[in-house]
């Protein structure tokens, strides 16, 4: 039997385990379950609710709600985030308790209506350093967009010195002990948690640890996973860690080939534009068979370049699948910054090379280059088009000024 867990005085577990999921929002797996975290705080004038949980797991909630105030003592509803993990049981919350108010960020407002189908809903927005003070106690507000959706903000409980982190510094791990000192290691989970969640967004992630910077943190209350008590800053830290770019190659920019081949036409162009990078001393490049990559791999390699090439034959009319499971994990990377380029050998129709570029432009990388293709197998005057290909990607991603094309 599940039960509403204290953290601090007046303040409350009221989250809700669930035991059989195996994967969560289609990109991860979740070995052992996950949790959906929500809290409440008692005040001298009211109660706060602080985020609910999925749908299915609603009974329960309201359970240990219930186990603790009515409904007409709620006065107001904190919503960090509204993906149905966290906003499910919202609609019947307001049921239950029609005369609290919902607080949202600025940007949850034109979703709100959208994800709970529900007319006419309280709400009102705050964003970072608005407070809500009732009765004995202050939450603060800070904007924390993108982490995980545009619409995601904390809290920060000042009498308490508790935060709220909504998704950030969450883990898909069910342990009913809950708090982090009691439960098994979930370091795994932590990870797998930033890289899937939190690695598209860095940036924000550093804007956000900037925030929290400015408080005194002694227990960060996530939505997912066990409740962070005990060092509360290191995993701040493994945070700050994660996102901060590492300023290995002093200076250096990493250009990184990828390339597919059946027959080596597309590899000798893929290694003409190498010897070309090669010549230039600002920049590292590699040169990689797309198929012999794990994905892991694949990610690290794409992350730290700051120029990719993706060399693709033409195959029935596409590129083969290891080079659509290169670019589909680019949606784990943030892209910014980043400038591209494709080649390619085809026999007679050519498709590929175009597709990649357009995937790689869809994706906000800066693709400055037409495509450069070559028919069957690259003679000499074609691997010279390539090695002037692979000097001008070069001049691209040191700086030089281009004209986009579209
Ligand atoms: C199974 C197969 C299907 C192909 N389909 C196409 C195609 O649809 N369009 C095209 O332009 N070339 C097609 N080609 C030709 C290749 O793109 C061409 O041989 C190219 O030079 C191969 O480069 P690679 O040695 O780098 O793999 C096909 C080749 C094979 C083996
Ligand atoms: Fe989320
Ligand atoms: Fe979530």
């Amino acid at each position: 039997m599940q039960q509403a867990l204290r953290i601090e005085k007046d303040l409350y577990y009221i989250g809700a385990f669930d035991e059989d999921i195996r994967t969560f929002d289609i990109i991860m797996k979740t070995a052992n379950g996950t949790t959906y975290n929500a809290y409440l705080l008692k005040t001298k004038e009211g109660v706060i609710i602080l985020d609910t949980v999925k749908e299915e797991f609603q009974d329960i909630f309201f359970e240990k709600l219930e186990s603790l105030c009515r409904y007409d003592q709620i006065k107001y509803i904190v919503m960090h985030h509204l993906e149905p993990d966290h906003g499910g049981a919202l609609p019947e919350l307001v049921k239950r308790a029609p005369e609290a108010k919902i607080l949202i960020s600025p940007m949850a407002q034109p979703m709100l209506k959208a994800i709970t189908n529900t007319e006419g809903m309280e709400f009102e927005t705050v964003w970072t350093n608005k407070e809500l003070i009732l009765g004995d106690y202050t939450l603060r507000f800070l904007s924390t967009p993108n982490l995980h959706w545009p619409e995601t903000m904390s809290s920060y409980l000042v009498e308490h010195k508790v935060l709220f982190s909504g998704d950030v510094f969450g883990s898909h791990y069910l342990d009913a002990r809950v708090f982090n000192d009691l439960v098994g290691d979930f370091d795994y989970a932590f990870k797998y948690y930033y890289d899937h969640i939190m690695r598209p967004f860095k940036d924000d992630v550093l804007k956000a640890l900037a925030l929290y910077d400015q408080l005194q943190i002694q227990k960060i209350a996530p939505l997912h996973g066990p409740i962070l008590r005990k060092d509360a800053s290191a995993y701040i830290e493994r945070y700050r860690r994660w996102s901060t770019k590492e300023p290995k190659h002093l200076g250096k920019r990493i250009v990184s080939i990828f390339y597919v081949t059946s027959y080596k036409n597309t590899k000798k162009m893929a290694e003409a534009i190498y010897d070309a990078l090669e010549t230039k001393e600002e920049i590292i490049a590699n040169i990689y068979d797309a198929t012999a990559l794990e994905e892991a791999n694949m990610l690290n390699i794409l992350e730290e370049s700051s120029g990719i090439l993706v060399g693709t034959p033409t195959i029935n009319g596409d590129a083969p699948k290891p080079i659509w499971d290169l670019l589909s994990c680019m949606m784990l990377l943030q892209k910014r910054g980043k400038s591209a380029a494709v080649f390619g050998s085809y026999g007679w129709s050519g498709e590929a090379p175009m597709m990649v570029h357009s995937r790689l432009r869809d994706l906000k990388l800066r693709t400055p280059l037409e495509p450069l293709k070559v028919q069957l197998i690259p003679e000499k005057s074609e691997l010279l088009d390539c090695y002037n290909f692979g000097i001008e990607f070069g001049d691209i991603v040191n700086g030089k000024m281009v004209e986009i094309t579209l």
